[in-house]
């Protein structure tokens, strides 16, 4: 698998684990509060995160170069950045607004790097991946 793909699956399962932590947190709590952190978390963090990951091993040609490695830091740092904030925002933490801001345009910015790599064609030596029957 492409180190890009580790990169992705490893920050992916870090974001589920805060995230599932927030979960139970409201359900415990029966504080629901903090709903829009918990869903980003995990559908930005983990689940597009495990995508991405995935589309990368399933296709290691795009993952050669320099550009998926910006994506992951760039979609990474965003999510980061965003959820961090979005979480001391719903938490009525005074000034968050520009950080949540800045950090959705940073993770757009990585899905916009993303939708190159998906659309560009592939130049690099490394084979497609296959999947096989089992025997
Ligand atoms: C241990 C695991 C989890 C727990 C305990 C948990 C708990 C919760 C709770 C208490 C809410 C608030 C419900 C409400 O007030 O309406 C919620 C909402 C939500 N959760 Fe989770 N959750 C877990 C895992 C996940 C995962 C893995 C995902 C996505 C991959 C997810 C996505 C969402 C979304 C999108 C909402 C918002 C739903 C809405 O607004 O209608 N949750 N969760």
């Amino acid at each position: 698998m492409p180190s890009v793909s580790h990169l992705f699956f490893r920050a992916g399962i870090l974001f589920l684990l805060v995230g599932i932590g927030l979960g139970l947190a409201m359900s415990i709590t029966q504080v629901h509060d903090v709903i829009g952190a918990h869903a980003h978390i995990n559908l930005l963090g983990w689940v597009t995160s495990a995508i991405f990951g995935g589309y990368y091993a399933l296709n290691p040609a795009k993952a050669e170069g320099l550009l998926p490695r910006i994506h992951f830091w760039l979609y990474t740092a965003g999510v980061v950045i965003m959820s961090a904030s979005l979480y001391l925002l719903l938490k009525q933490t005074p000034g968050m607004e520009p950080f949540v801001a800045a950090g959705s345009l940073l993770t757009a910015a990585g899905i916009l790097i993303a939708t190159w790599v998906i659309f560009a064609p592939s130049t690099a030596s490394a084979p497609t991946a296959r999947i096989l029957p089992a025997e």
